[in-house]
């Protein structure tokens, strides 16, 4: 069976796989007022505030109570890895998929810890229209969200292409109006062959033509066998 999503999954990253993504180090995040967008069950709140960082994050599932989201997370790791594991153009080995689904279960646990104790850090909205003023953040991360949920002929993970062009760029307009720094990761398609997906180029082309600094920066991540292309984009006020 060919692998394709109907819905952006909630499915989160350690903080380590975090930092590796981001290309960040610890000491790059004292001090900043910090957005993780979208931040899923992901655990950089959870380990972000018991490390005394300033750092909320934003999710549409956010409107739902822990319980509920502790279960959609378990649900949707088991069953997003079982159909993965089910198309022989994707399938890790079993030991590879094992790792993947412990370091998910994870990160859904220190998340679901923070967002029982720290309700406060987790805000509902969702891209392209955010409810904070102009500069409210200092850093933005972008992970796991745009870029991989276009749609499988553009190298993403959906079966239909709701998630386009015009929607990547007026959601990366609105991560740059909040944030002085902004990061996204991945670049790289995750469906079909190995190459930077679609949007990315256009979408720094219409970033930088609004006046800043757009970058490809290698990103530290190690995933399956996603090694070419592993860049996140950077914007900076230029
Ligand atoms: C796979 S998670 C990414 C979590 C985390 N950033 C990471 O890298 O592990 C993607 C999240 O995007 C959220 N999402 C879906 N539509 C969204 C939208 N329009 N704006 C913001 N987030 C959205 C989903 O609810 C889901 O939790």
């Amino acid at each position: 069976m060919t692998f394709s999503l109907d819905h952006v999954i909630f499915f989160g990253r350690t903080w380590n796989e975090c930092l590796s993504m981001y290309a960040l180090d610890e000491r790059d995040l004292d001090g900043r007022r910090i957005l993780d967008c979208p931040g899923g069950p992901d655990a950089l709140v959870a380990d972000g505030l018991a490390r005394g960082l300033d750092i909320q994050a934003v999710d549409p599932q956010y409107a739902f109570e822990p319980d509920v989201l502790e279960e959609r997370g378990r649900t949707e790791i088991g069953d997003s890895m079982k159909k993965w594991q089910e198309d022989p153009a994707q399938a890790w080995d079993q030991k590879q998929a094992d790792e993947f689904t412990q370091r998910k279960l994870e990160a859904l646990d220190s998340f679901i810890s923070a967002y029982r104790s720290h309700r406060d850090r987790f805000i509902e909205a969702s891209l392209p229209e955010l409810p904070f003023e102009d500069d409210a953040f200092d850093l933005v991360l972008s992970g796991h969200f745009l870029f991989l949920y276009a749609s499988i002929d553009h190298g993403g993970l959906m079966s239909h292409g709701q998630l386009d062009l015009d929607f990547h760029v007026k959601a990366v307009r609105e991560l740059v109006r909040v944030g002085r720094e902004v990061r996204i990761f991945p670049t790289f398609a995750t469906t079909g062959p190995a190459r930077r997906q679609p949007y990315v180029e256009p979408l720094m082309e219409a970033i930088a033509a609004d006046g800043f600094q757009v970058d490809l920066v290698p990103s530290n991540w190690v995933e399956g066998n996603f090694t070419q292309f592993n860049d996140l984009i950077r914007i900076t006020r230029s």
